[in-house]
């Protein structure tokens, strides 16, 4: 038996891509393995938000030159594929590129030791192929519920390697999630690059289908063709039939807070989370939807990119500074206890100190728990590598980035602060990394807790917080 070994670059998207091309690579006879050097087939799942992950791929392509000699077929997979194509087998030494649409077409391309498949899909959503889990802890999994992305922010090249926002089709979601939990996962994360928009059947399915939903939200979120008025159940295709369950009717197409209660239907005891939400597209629904329903974890990754209604513009992000603290505020009225998590940028085109000011006063306004931040990296084809000046000068770019973190390093800390003498229900992962004899875990709100005791992954427990760190909560068990 052949054997395949992958190595994982960017996103959470990634991670779940990797597990489903092992799972198309399994069914056709070749087998998985964590040993680059005994691998006969070694992939690169890429990742291309920003030049430096780039970067790094091109270094890794060259120590690949080795495994090459020894006859090992090297393969470009994801969002590099997507965009580079090509160069990957001219400058890279790539024998096989495989954007993120095309894997099922892997295990012809290794077949035929060598070629490139970059076509993106309308409909993809690899919703029949069940992942093979590789790592993780076991207890905590990733469902990826949508792909791509229509949103065209003017710095991002996601929607050019993702190609068109498609959903997956929501039986299968509730199945892999079902299958988790049966096998003793007690959380999922669902993903996709903007779930708020999740809807099914989506657009591209519906264009195909011969009948129209009378659903006045969906008309209004995505005015894609479609006829109006429900036609009677007899002439529902016959595709669709099968995939029918209370949830979804002719009357009702499934938007995400559906999509929500139903995994978290699956159990009180499986944990729900999700990202990403643009701003633009969090409903009240959606707020009330987490608020109702216990399981469906008090935690909103809120990308906010710059807290400038100006550079917001610019970035094409469609919301201003004050919907998105109005968002928040929303957020906060239904779900005291949420956290709210965040990406920034700093230094985008055009961005001057006074837009850079007002990131900070937004980032201190919501008092982030955590956030991800970058300096601005220009992405060719994009809106801002066509259209606009990368004018802020790199050193400026990074005095604002490290002025960014340093405030976020002291809110996390504040917020963590916060935490000390409240008590929470912390599902445990395992034990610690850095100590042995302590037991870690998560809050609903996504945060790390180490505490003392005996405790099996999978289980929950009430731990109160006795300290912490900027990164850490210290607990102790209750029971
Ligand atoms: N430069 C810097 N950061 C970027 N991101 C996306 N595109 C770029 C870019 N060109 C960041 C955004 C996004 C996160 C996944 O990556 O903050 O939310
Ligand atoms: Fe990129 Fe914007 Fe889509 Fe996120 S929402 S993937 S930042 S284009």
């Amino acid at each position: 038996m052949k054997k395949v070994f992958v190595e994982t670059y960017g996103c959470q998207m990634n991670v779940g891509d990797t597990e489903i091309v092992l799972s198309i690579l399994r069914n056709a006879g070749y087998e998985h393995t964590k040993n680059v050097e005994g691998a006969d087939i070694i992939l690169i799942n890429t990742c291309s938000v920003r030049e430096g992950a780039e970067q790094r791929v091109w270094g890794r392509l060259g120590e690949m030159r080795r495994h090459k000699r020894r006859g090992a077929l090297i393969g470009v997979i994801g969002c590099m594929a997507e965009r580079l194509r090509e160069e990957l087998i001219e400058k890279g030494g790539a024998d096989i590129v495989a954007g993120p649409d095309s894997y099922r077409d892997l295990p012809r391309l290794v077949q035929a030791a060598g070629g490139v498949n970059v076509e993106l899909s309308k409909e993809e959503t690899y919703a029949d192929i069940s992942p093979v889990r590789t790592d993780g802890n076991g207890v905590s999994a990733f469902i990826a519920i949508m792909r791509g992305c229509n949103n065209f922010c003017s710095y991002c090249v996601v929607p050019f390697t993702r190609g068109r926002e498609r959903s997956r089709d929501p039986q299968t979601i509730l199945h892999e999630a079902k299958e988790l939990f049966e096998k003793g996962y007690r959380e999922v994360t669902l993903l996709g690059q903007n779930v708020n928009s999740f809807i099914f059947p989506s657009s591209g399915f519906r264009t195909a289908l011969p009948y129209g939903y009378p659903n006045p939200h969906l008309r209004s979120v995505n005015s894609g063709p479609e006829t109006s008025g429900a036609l009677p159940e007899s002439s529902l295709s016959e595709k669709f039939i099968p995939m029918m369950d209370s949830a979804l009717t002719p009357e009702r197409t499934m938007d995400f807070p559906d999509l929500l209660k139903a995994v978290a239907g699956i159990s009180p005891l499986l944990r729900v989370r999700f990202a990403t939400s643009h701003p633009k597209d969090l409903s009240d629904k959606l707020i009330e939807t987490m608020a109702a329903v216990p399981n469906i974890c008090p935690s909103i990754h809120l990308p906010a990119q710059s807290g400038s209604t100006r550079m917001l513009e610019r970035m094409n992000r469609r919301y201003t500074r004050e919907w998105y603290l109005e968002r928040l505020a929303a957020i906060r009225r239904a779900m005291p206890d949420c956290a709210v998590t965040t990406d920034l940028i700093a230094g985008f085109c055009g961005e001057a100190d006074d837009d850079h000011r007002q990131t900070l006063s937004l980032m201190r306004e919501a008092g982030y728990d955590f956030a991800y931040m970058f300096k601005y990296s220009v992405r060719p084809d994009t809106k801002a590598a066509c259209e606009m000046d990368d004018d802020v000068p790199e050193g400026v770019k990074s005095a604002r980035l490290m002025e960014i973190i340093a405030l976020q390093n002291e809110l996390s800390h504040e917020s963590n602060h916060r935490d000390v003498g409240k008590r929470f229900e912390v599902l445990v992962e395992g034990r610690s990394k850095r100590r042995a004899d302590q037991i870690s875990g998560r809050t609903p709100q996504n945060k790390t807790v180490v505490f003392d005791g005996e405790a099996r992954p999978g289980e929950y427990v009430t731990v109160e917080i006795t300290g912490c760190t900027q990164a850490t909560l210290i607990g102790r068990m209750i029971k």
